[in-house]
């Protein structure tokens, strides 16, 4: 496990960085056999905070494999990749069940984990759906969260640095991992989302919430800081 300060410090060098992600094929997540015009993917409308789809707790799905079930997964990663997000759930695009997407890219965990802790700070595109998510330290590691629902900003949200979930795929199947690093966040950040909790209510300090355009002052200073 790495040491919460070291892990700070690295994230701190890249707090705000926005990375691209690879092109998913859309062919990966086959839809049925419908007709060709509804394998069109759509760009969802994303709720920004006030909405009250962000406050509620979200429902369970009680089909995951149901088709329409399987049309809004399409389309949240379609809404996720358009906006570069890590991840997006459903509530955000005005959706009240327990659905999320997310990835971990590898290049957020620079400089990277030991081989042995690879799979638990990266994953892979992963549809979860009512997922479940255990705390598995009281150990807690900061890092920079932004939201799709609160554009612009960013605040640093101090998060259990460990934690295990599990729910299942559009095709029914069982996922369940352990997390840490930046998976462990995005799981968390996700996960909070269907019991209608936002970042900033998991802020302790809120003088670290700020416009992603005045983060540059905050890197400056720390850069300073770290020159003392
Ligand atoms: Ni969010």
């Amino acid at each position: 496990m790495r040491p919460a300060d070291k892990s700070r410090s690295l994230t701190a060098k890249h707090p705000i960085r926005v990375w691209r992600r690879p092109c998913w094929a859309a062919s990966r997540f086959d839809l049925g056999s419908g007709a060709p015009h509804i394998l069109a993917m759509a760009i969802l409308k994303i709720a920004r905070m006030g909405h009250p789809v962000l406050t509620g707790r979200a429902n369970e799905v009680a089909d995951p494999t149901a088709p329409e079930i399987r049309r809004l997964v399409a389309d949240m990663i379609e809404t996720m990749e358009d906006s570069d997000g890590a991840g997006l759930a459903a509530p955000q695009v005005h959706v009240p069940l327990r659905i999320v997407v997310f990835q971990a890219p590898e290049e957020r965990t620079d400089p990277g984990p030991p081989e042995s802790e690879r799979f638990d700070h990266t994953a892979p595109l992963t549809v979860l759906i009512n997922p479940v998510v255990d705390v598995m330290t009281s150990e807690l590691e900061g890092g920079w969260e932004g939201c799709l629902s609160v554009p612009g900003l960013r605040g640093w949200v101090e998060r259990p640095l460990h934690v295990r979930y599990r729910g299942v795929d559009t095709a029914g199947a069982p996922i369940a991992r352990t997390a840490r690093g930046f998976h462990a966040r995005v799981v968390q950040h996700e996960c909070d989302h269907l019991e209608g909790i936002l970042y900033p209510a998991r802020m302790r300090d809120l003088s670290k919430l700020m416009f992603e355009s005045e983060a540059h002052h905050w890197v400056a200073g720390e850069a300073a800081r770290g020159r003392e």
